[in-house]
This record gives C-alpha cells, sequence and structure tokens, in this order.
C-alpha cells in the first residue's frame, strides 16, 4: 500500500510557493493515508431506525412539468465556504435535502447562525472560535471532510470525524489530506482527523486522481493561504465551478486554466453575498431517465442540460426524443428503449457515476443487451440485487453490468442500498407492471427533495408512508 502511495504521491512541487517552505511531512500523512484507506471503508452512519418507505403502482407514462431543486453536490461545498471570511452569506434555492440539514447542524455546532426560511438559508459566520467537529451528523454525510479545508483555512485548525456517506466504495481521504499538506496543513489523530497549520502557503498540488472532493477541499483552504495555489489535475465537475463562482462573487480570485488546473490568488478578503443556487443536474438526469423508461413527456423547466451532454447523447441513442433550449429541456419517450451496448463512467465530462444506477434501471426493459461498467467507484452495483427481485437479468462481471433487457419488470417488496440506487429503483417501480414497496427512504432523502412529491406532478400514482 505505502509502495503505490508513494508513487502517487510525488513531491509537491512549490513553483508556487513561498521560498524555503518545507515539503509536507509525507512520512507522517502517509502513515496516517495508510490508516484511512485500511481501515475507513464508507461506513454510513444511519438516522436511526428508517420506517419510511414508498408505494408506487407502476405502468403510468410520465408527463407534465417539473422544477429541479438546488444542486446537492454543488451546495454543500458552497455552505462550507460560508465559513470563511465576514459578511452573511444568502444561499437561495437551497434544497431541502438530509445532507443540507446535517452540514447546517454542523455549522451551528462551530457557532455559525444557519437560518431557514423556505428555500433560502442565511449564514453568518462571523461568531465562529469553535473547530472541532463532533456528533453523529458528521460521520453521516461524505461532505463534513469540506470542513477541513474551510476550517484550516478559518481557524488553522480542524477536527472531524472520518466522513460517512454511501456505502459505494472505500472512499478514502488520503487525496484531501495530501492535497492540504501541500499548502502546509499537517494531521495527527486515529478514529478521527486531527489538522493544524502553522500557516497555510500557495502551491502547486498535482492531483494523482481528479478527485472532487479534493479539489474542493483545496480550493476552500488555498483561498486564505498566502501566495497563490496551482491546482493540476483538477476535478472538471460543473460543482467544482459552482463553488468558484460564489467564492469569486465573494471577492476571491480563482480561474479555471485552459487545461483545466484551478489557480488560486489566496488571501483575498471574502464579504457576504446573496448567492442562488443552479438546477441539480444528477436530479434532473434521473428525472429524464424516469419518463424515457415509463414512456411519455416531460419538460424540465429550469435545466437545459448544459452539464449533462453525456446523458443527452445516450438517451436518443436508446430511442428517447430530446429538446434542450431557452434554459429547459423536453423529452419525450414511449417507453420501449434500444440497449445501450457500452456505456462507462467517468469524471466529467464522461458519463456520471451518480447516474449509473437510475440508468440500470432504465435498460432494465430495454430491447438486447446493454453493458454498463462503473470506472469511479469500487462497489456501486449494490442496486442489481434489488432490481433482480423485479425480473431484471443482471449479472455483474467485474467492473461492468451486463443487463439483457426483458419485456416486463414485476412489483417487489424493495430497499434502498444508498443514495443513487433508492432513486434507481423508483425508476424501476414506475415501469413495472403491479404494486412496488421501496423502504430504506432515507438514503433517497439524502438527495431528492421529495422524489414521491416530483413523481406525483408528473401523473405517477406513488405514495410516502412515514
Ligand atoms: C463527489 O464525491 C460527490 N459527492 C459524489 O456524489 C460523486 O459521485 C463523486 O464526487 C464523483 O463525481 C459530493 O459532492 C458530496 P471523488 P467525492 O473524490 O468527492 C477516490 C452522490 O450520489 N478518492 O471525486 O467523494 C474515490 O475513492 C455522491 O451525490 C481517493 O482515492 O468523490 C473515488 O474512487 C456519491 N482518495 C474517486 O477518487 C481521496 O482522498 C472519485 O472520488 C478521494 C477520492
Amino acid at each position: 500500500m505505502t509502495v503505490v502511495m508513494l508513487h502517487r504521491y510525488s513531491r509537491c512541487n512549490h513553483r508556487a510557493a513561498a521560498p524555503g517552505v518545507a515539503n509536507p511531512s509525507l512520512v507522517h500523512i502517509l502513515g496516517y493515508m495508510v490508516f484511512c484507506r485500511a481501515e475507513y471503508a464508507g461506513k454510513t452512519e444511519s438516522r436511526g431506525m428508517d420506517l419510511s418507505y414508498l408505494e408506487i403502482k407502476g405502468g403510468v407514462p410520465l408527463c407534465g412539468e417539473i422544477e429541479i431543486q438546488g444542486s446537492k453536490n454543488a451546495v454543500l461545498p458552497i455552505l462550507a465556504a460560508c465559513m470563511l471570511g465576514e459578511g452573511v452569506c444568502i444561499i437561495e434555492n437551497c434544497p431541502f435535502i438530509g445532507d443540507v440539514e446535517d452540514t447546517l447542524e454542523i455549522m451551528k455546532m462551530l457557532g455559525c447562525r444557519a437560518e431557514r426560511d423556505g428555500r433560502t438559508v442565511s449564514i453568518d459566520a462571523s461568531e465562529v472560535k469553535a473547530y472541532e467537529i463532533g456528533g453523529t451528523c458528521a460521520a453521516r454525510i461524505r461532505s463534513s471532510v469540506l470542513f477541513l479545508g474551510a476550517l484550516l483555512g478559518r481557524m488553522k485548525r480542524a477536527v472531524i470525524p472520518l466522513p460517512g456517506g454511501c456505502a459505494i466504495g472505500a472512499r478514502p481521504v488520503d487525496l484531501h489530506l495530501w492535497a492540504l499538506g501541500c499548502l502546509g496543513a499537517e494531521f495527527t489523530g486515529r478514529d478521527r482527523i486531527i489538522a493544524s497549520a502553522k500557516r497555510l502557503h500557495g502551491s502547486t498540488v498535482k492531483l494523482p486522481l481528479s478527485s472532487v472532493g479534493a479539489t474542493e477541499n483545496t480550493i476552500l483552504a488555498a483561498v486564505q493561504a498566502e501566495g497563490d495555489t496551482l491546482i493540476e489535475n483538477a476535478a472538471r465537475e460543473p460543482e467544482v465551478d459552482e463553488l468558484c463562482e460564489f467564492l469569486n462573487q465573494r471577492g476571491a480570485e480563482i480561474a479555471r486554466l485552459e487545461d483545466n488546473s484551478i489557480c488560486v490568488r489566496g488571501g483575498k478578503r471574502l464579504k457576504g453575498v446573496r448567492y442562488c443556487m443552479k438546477a441539480d443536474r444528477i436530479v434532473t438526469g434521473s428525472y429524464l431517465l424516469a419518463a424515457a423508461a415509463t414512456g411519455g413527456r416531460i419538460r424540465v423547466r429550469n435545466d437545459s442540460c448544459r452539464n449533462l451532454q453525456s446523458l443527452v447523447r445516450v438517451l436518443q441513442q436508446m430511442g428517447a426524443e430530446i429538446d434542450c433550449r431557452d434554459g429547459a429541456t423536453v423529452l419525450s419517450s414511449d417507453g420501449r428503449l434500444f440497449a445501450v451496448p457500452y456505456l462507462a463512467t467517468a469524471p466529467y465530462p464522461g458519463f456520471p457515476t451518480d447516474l449509473q444506477s437510475p440508468m440500470m434501471a432504465a435498460l432494465c426493459r430495454a430491447e438486447g443487451k446493454s453493458r454498463i461498467c462503473e470506472t469511479v467507484f469500487e462497489n456501486r452495483f449494490r442496486t442489481a440485487d434489488e432490481l433482480k427481485k423485479m425480473g431484471a437479468k443482471i449479472e455483474i462481471c467485474g467492473k461492468c453490468a451486463v443487463i439483457d433487457g426483458v419485456e416486463k419488470l414485476r412489483g417487489a417488496l424493495l430497499a434502498a442500498p444508498d443514495l443513487r440506487g433508492g432513486a434507481a429503483l423508483v425508476i424501476a417501480a414506475l415501469q413495472s407492471q403491479g404494486c412496488t414497496t421501496i423502504r430504506d427512504m432515507t438514503y433517497v432523502d439524502r438527495g431528492y427533495e421529495s422524489i414521491e412529491r416530483d413523481m406525483s406532478l408528473l401523473g405517477a400514482d406513488i405514495k410516502r408512508y412515514r
């Protein structure tokens, strides 16, 4: 393991840093990383007994208009960024989802004033003195790790539990630690992450993997560092650019360069700002796949799929008609889809790993054999077992799932295996014959405001029981 890491973690290049800056204590960080990789296996702290479930009567084509919620994977780093600088930040179109509520709890624990008025959240971090995050909230969600960069940026110290999140793979945090180490942070701790930095300095951080979270954490610390930081092989996901847009509106100077690196000018004064979240592209994609699979015609009012072109191309290949214009998307389908001979998930602009399970569900009744390969996470096919209970024919071969389309899916008693897997089961149930029950819906509520409300708006026969 260490050999692999040494290979992966070539020296931080201090081209842009102040002269005479020592290398991060790699042995120190490595020891910690080995611990993170070896013992951390995507624990997901549940919110206790989850009694809520959905009942869905399938076979109804989806028709109508829908407004998509604000983006989960953009608002979470933006909330962490509200810890930085001064002034009150007003976040509009902030979705009502479990991960946001947990994040707001964490921020209140740290001394933030966080108030919600409908979908508008106001954050005042002026009184923040604490830097230690405890409790179950942080251990439940993946994005709690982003408070490492935010708290180091603000307090030069941070103590956080190992983050949670969907059990879709090991989900180590070694890249986060290594990248923050390049800026001068040091780490100790066994069952939690204890971070400190005498000072944060600019650096050139060449990420071995274009990790979304590690890119975001580096940005959160770099905006408060002395000097400039260049993040090479930075993640290209739109949510990273939305974080940069938010911070630039606050007074930061962050630019995405032609080679997709991100340059951060450290030390700029950050002020309060009013910011409106963009639509959640993964929720948009989930709903488009649901409409394609059930047949029907839906209009997504506030998302033109500008950041979903990889999905649009595949949906057209499957036989759906899509029209993206004037900020909206219209999808029409007769419900009988063509199979997709080969599809691999990949970092943006590739096909999103978060739509892999919803796509698998949509392909269960497609004509022919489809193959989906998951290249981002190592354990993201757990939905297949639940889909097979409905009569789906799916075989997992290593990193790939082979789906042999069947004429019909039958209703069944299912359990959501994770956030996007739960949404996939809803897509399967909507196109099946008979009634399906899906329990453990708390997973889905972490990322979808109210999937039953939205599907009902589009004509589905779906009820939530709590
Ligand atoms: C973000 O997770 C998203 N979550 C995920 O969405 C999304 O699937 C993922 O990016 C990829 O797009 C949030 O933004 C809150 P990564 P993140 O770091 O940042 C490995 C959803 O359903 N890696 O880009 O955790 C990692 O194991 C969620 O909304 C390391 O090895 O993803 C994975 O194989 C699920 N070491 C790959 O990189 C590290 O330190 C990509 O992970 C970090 C990551």
